[in-house]
């Protein structure tokens, strides 16, 4: 029996996550899940609620779970709220508070969807790349941080900080993950200009010693940006540091056509687990009925293969979603010509479908 903390957010998260429950009571009913659910408040939704981004019945709950599954936070409405009221810092609460520092961003092209990217087919097919990215410390986190009168003008600063301990353990996050697939980990650096950069470097290099098997190599952030859009299948596992990881994530999702289509995993050191899609709250779209749940129903799947143990499950997920793909089903983010053009909700009921 594994307890699930369902945190929906805010803008499309109640949408997806409706469809992701939808493929959990099946597995529950017809192939023994035995997963509990508990559900609590995040980001905008809880501010509106509670007074608060992240309130703290839902970081008791979170501590009593075995993972998380998130949808989304933030929207227009709560943008010009004192930062530490924002729908983000619920997200950044969460990863803070439970400490979860390794950041695991797939970037797989799905065949059917290869004529989905912006890229040339010959360019994206056959993608498959993991962004490690480091999540709790960097310049997300670092102090000193704000803004404040000099010199008669306002002045804005933060600080890109790292401690050797944090970049080691994202380091063997990175080359674990690497053992089991291509063995090569591309870390990803500004250590050219920043002496913080410096320390990643040579911290990388330290872990590297003890996974033989496994080969490391350096690129400059600049240049990682570029060579994902020229040749991305040149890389394995990219390591990253928080900020530089947020970016090159979200270029990487978007090679595979569509960021709708990317769950992702934010783990601590005991394995517990948050798992979210890469995507936002897109309020422009939410409560129409299009987003693109797929990120989220696989958010479970990896939940169950990263977390709860039970990859045959996670497997049984990930045919269900290639089955409606084959299929030609398509919500309208990663349609083609020819597709027959799905809504959300249509689109957990056909993942369901398929589930056999
Ligand atoms: C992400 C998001 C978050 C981040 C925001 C919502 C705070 O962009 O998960 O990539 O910057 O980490
Ligand atoms: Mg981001």
């Amino acid at each position: 029996m594994s307890k699930v903390l369902i945190l929906p957010g805010d803008g499309i998260g109640q949408e997806i996550i409706a469809q992701a429950l939808k493929v959990i009571d099946f597995l529950n009913t017809n192939n023994a899940l035995n997963m509990e659910l508990v559900h609590g408040l995040v980001g905008g939704t809880a501010y509106d609620e509670t007074g608060s981004p992240l309130p703290q019945a839902t970081l008791d709950a979170a501590h009593e779970c075995d993972s998380i599954l998130l949808g989304a936070v933030g929207g227009y409405q709560w943008e010009k709220l004192e930062r530490g009221l924002r729908p983000e810092r619920g997200l950044l609460g969460l990863r803070a508070e439970l400490d979860l520092f390794s950041n695991l961003r797939p970037a797989i092209l799905y065949p059917q969807l290869a004529s989905a990217s912006t890229l040339k087919e010959e360019i994206v097919s056959g993608l498959d790349l993991m962004i490690v990215r480091e999540l709790v410390a960097g310049i997300y986190f670092g102090e000193p941080r704000g803004v404040e009168e000099r010199n008669g003008e306002k002045y804005g600063f933060n600080t890109a900080t790292y401690f050797e301990s944090e970049i080691r353990r994202i380091g063997h996050s990175a080359f674990k993950i690497a053992q089991l697939r291509d063995k090569r980990v591309c870390s990803v650096d500004k250590a050219n200009v920043l002496e913080v950069c410096e320390l990643w470097r040579e911290t990388m290099e330290n872990v590297a010693k003890e996974y033989p098997d496994v080969a490391l190599s350096h690129m400059y952030v600049d240049n990682a940006a570029m060579q994902l859009v020229k040749a991305p299948k040149q890389f394995d596992v990219m390591v990253t540091s928080n900020l530089f990881g947020d970016v090159l994530s979200d270029c990487a999702a978007m090679l595979t056509g569509s960021i709708g289509m990317l769950p992702s995993a934010s783990l601590n050191k005991s394995g517990f687990g948050m798992y979210e899609p890469i995507h936002g709250s897109a309020p422009d779209i939410a409560g129409k009925d299009i987003a693109n749940p797929l990120a989220t129903i696989l958010s479970v799947a990896m939940m169950l293969r990263y977390s709860l143990n039970q990859a045959d499950l996670a497997d049984k997920i990930e045919m269900a979603v290639n089955t409606v793909l084959d299929k030609g089903y398509r919500t309208q983010d990663i349609a083609s010509e020819g597709d027959s053009i799905v809504g959300t909700s249509k689109m957990g009921d056909l993942v369901v479908g398929a589930l056999v």
